[in-house]
């Protein structure tokens, strides 16, 4: 019997802590029989000193090639220099949609946390349409920025939330939004949520929140909430809330996806307060690998790897960011025992 042919996939391991987190996730997908064909690619700040770009033609290349990658977090500057490089990559490559579900693996605050934020990922105020202003004297007096939302963009990432939660045996969806202030920029991607949401009632249920309110009843009782659907900002924001209702972001996983690609990374950034110690959670990026395994249906190898995860953690093996003393390559060697 012939072995089925490897996926071809493109694996970028990012800046900061980026490179020891995908050893440790790549060396537990080895012991689980790795499926994928990989093409390693240069991105982010670490390109810029080999390449002379954060994102170089030949990654841009791999991944239409693949349309499908792991990708490790990626140095953004503050303020100045370039623009973030996983926007760029979410704008090149038309990935709309940002999946980013958290549920409980080692009971802390709430034992029982199970949301999934789905993320408009290319519009809102990430279009990067921004200027200062003179005011006087002072060329910088005041600092503007334009957000966007069309019709189409909501209502294909409200079709693709409602579509997820259908898929997937959720029963409601929040649409998340500020409205009552921004009545036309939130209020088009409102009416989009409603008009959808009548298409899928009454099978799916669904509810409206202010985002304000929303992050409050996150913290009170995050039971409350299923499958979020939201905008750009709004989305990055309780996206990291949801990730400290269950640990941190250590261990909240997330998936962009478009028409013709997909790329797969952990929630969080390149952790340059902890780069080089070798003792960051790797659980992220890992669990980013299982929604990626999830997406070529390779859905029992997913979930070994997510059973493996669980009794590693409950079994008390934990990276420092966890209260344990495990180190990344540790905790990895460990999970790989428990597949
Ligand atoms: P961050 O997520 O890198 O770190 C925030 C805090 O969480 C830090 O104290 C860090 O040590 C901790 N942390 C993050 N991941 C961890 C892990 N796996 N294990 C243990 N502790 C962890 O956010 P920050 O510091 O705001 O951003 C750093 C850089 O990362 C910036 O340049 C930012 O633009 C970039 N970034 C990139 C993202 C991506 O590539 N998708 C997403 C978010 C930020
Ligand atoms: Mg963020």
């Amino acid at each position: 019997m012939s072995r089925p042919a490897k996926i071809p996939a493109t694996l970028i391991t990012g800046d900061g802590i980026g490179p020891e987190i995908s050893e440790a996730a790549i060396g537990v997908l080895e012991a689980l029989g790795n499926p994928f064909d990989w093409d390693e690619q240069p991105a982010g700040l670490g390109a810029i000193e080999r390449h002379g770009t954060p994102l170089p033609e030949t990654t841009v290349q791999s991944i239409r090639r693949t349309g499908l990658a792991l990708k490790g977090p990626l140095t953004t500057p503050v303020g100045s220099g370039f623009r973030s490089i996983n926007v760029l990559l979410r704008e090149t490559f038309d990935l709309f949609a940002n999946v980013r579900p958290a549920r409980t693996i080692v009971p802390g605050r709430f034992d029982k946390v199970d949301i999934v934020l789905i993320r408009e990922n290319l519009e809102g105020l990430y279009v990067g349409q921004e200027q200062y202003i003179r005011v006087g004297d002072d060329p910088h007096g005041a600092g503007m920025a334009i957000g966007i939302n069309t019709r189409s963009g909501s209502l294909r990432i409200a079709r693709f939330a409602f579509d997820y939660a259908a898929r997937h045996a959720r029963q409601k969806v929040t649409a998340v939004h500020k409205a009552n202030i921004l009545k036309i920029l939130s209020g088009i991607f409102l009416d989009a949520a409603r008009q959808v949401a009548a298409d899928h009632a009454p099978r799916i249920q669904f509810e409206e929140r202010i985002v304000d309110a929303c992050a409050m009843q996150l913290v009170l009782d995050p039971s409350k909430f299923d499958v979020i659907v939201t905008t750009n900002l709004f989305g990055d924001i309780l996206s990291d809330q949801i990730a400290g209702l269950i640990g941190g972001l250590g261990m909240a996983p997330g998936a962009n996806i478009g028409p013709d690609a997909a790329i797969f990374e952990a929630v969080h950034g390149s952790a340059p307060d902890i780069a080089g110690r070798g003792i960051a959670n790797p659980v992220a990026l890992m669990l980013a690998l299982g929604l990626m395994l999830d997406h070529v249906r390779l859905h029992d190898s997913a979930k070994r790897l997510r059973d493996a995860i669980d009794s590693t953690l409950s079994s008390g093996v934990k990276t420092p960011d966890l209260g344990g003393t495990a180190s990344t390559l540790e905790f990895a060697k460990a999970v790989a025992a428990n597949l």
